[in-house]
């Protein structure tokens, strides 16, 4: 792979990268359609990063589908997809992390310990390996995007971060790899997801309200779906901080994590004035 991004560089190529751990869905296609647009090559890769799981969570059983995952990566025009095996990139004696401080024990990070680390690290190398001038990342894992935007201005990286717009199902579902956990009880449960972001949004336009009311608003309709095993969190955060909020700025970021059954699912909203 560095080989062969060389090559297109010295051939005055621009490199595009969407880096991905699979089991493709139209949220995924529409970070490439979008490197697509602005770059001569678009690298894809799926590497399920073993790192960014802790050992409780659901490592083995994430969705896998390397044909169905080609398949479609042929159907964008993806030039080049980038599948290294865990060996290669976790070699005996790796002992290098990349942790962005503060950013990574918020909101998920609270929940999830070290992953952040783990997708700091394998994004910090794929960036090494894959040399693209422009990697595009989706608004759904908003925490995720900050953190690598951290990482890239406190690392003098030359890469310019695009935030793409999150995809949803017709009834508002974030797309997510692991929506397929899901019973379809639960699928139909999730929707309330979206609704109570929806929600949380009219009330902080309206004006009348403050990020504490919005936050107890916001509980209130998740902790109605009885399918909502666990909210991890789900309230009102300043975007470069990602502390709660206590009064509303300009930018405004509504984000909810929960538990349905066992499935962990996150979504989140910006709000501007
Ligand atoms: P993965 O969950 O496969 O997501 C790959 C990229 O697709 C991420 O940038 C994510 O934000 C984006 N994405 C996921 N769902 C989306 C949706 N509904 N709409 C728009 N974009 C969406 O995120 C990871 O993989 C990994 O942590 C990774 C960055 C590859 C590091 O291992």
């Amino acid at each position: 792979m560095k080989e062969t991004s060389k090559r297109h560089l010295h051939n005055g190529k621009t490199i595009g990268f969407v880096p991905t751990m699979g089991a493709l869905h139209e949220g995924h296609l529409s970070l490439i359609k979008r490197a697509k647009s602005e770059n001569d090559i678009v690298v894809a890769s799926i590497f399920i990063n073993p790192t960014q799981f802790a050992p409780n969570e659901d490592f083995e059983k994430y969705p896998r589908d390397m044909e169905g995952d080609m398949e479609k990566l042929k159907r964008e025009g993806v030039d080049i997809l980038f599948m290294p095996d865990t060996k290669s990139m976790y070699s005996d004696g790796f002992s290098t992390y990349v942790t962005v401080k503060d950013l990574s024990d918020k909101l998920c990070g609270a929940f999830r310990p070290g992953h952040f680390t783990g997708v700091a690290t394998v994004v910090c190398k794929l960036f090494n390996i894959v040399k693209p001038v422009a990697a595009y990342f989706g608004q759904k894992d908003f925490q995720q995007a900050a953190i690598i935007k951290r990482m890239v201005e406190n690392l003098n990286m030359d890469v310019d971060l695009i935030i793409c717009p999150t995809l949803r199902e017709p009834d508002g579902l974030a797309m997510s790899s692991r929506n397929v956990y899901l019973s379809h009880e639960e699928r139909r449960a999730a929707a309330v997801i979206y609704k109570t972001l929806l929600s949380a949004s009219k009330m902080t336009k309206s004006g009348e309200s403050n990020p504490v009311d919005v936050r107890k608003q916001m509980h209130d309709m998740l902790k109605a779906e009885p399918l909502i095993s666990e909210i991890q969190y789900a309230g009102v955060y300043d975007t470069n901080t990602l502390d709660e909020l206590n009064e509303f700025k300009r930018q405004n970021l509504l984000a909810v994590a929960v538990k349905i059954g066992s499935t962990r699912l996150i979504d989140n909203m910006i709000v501007e004035f």
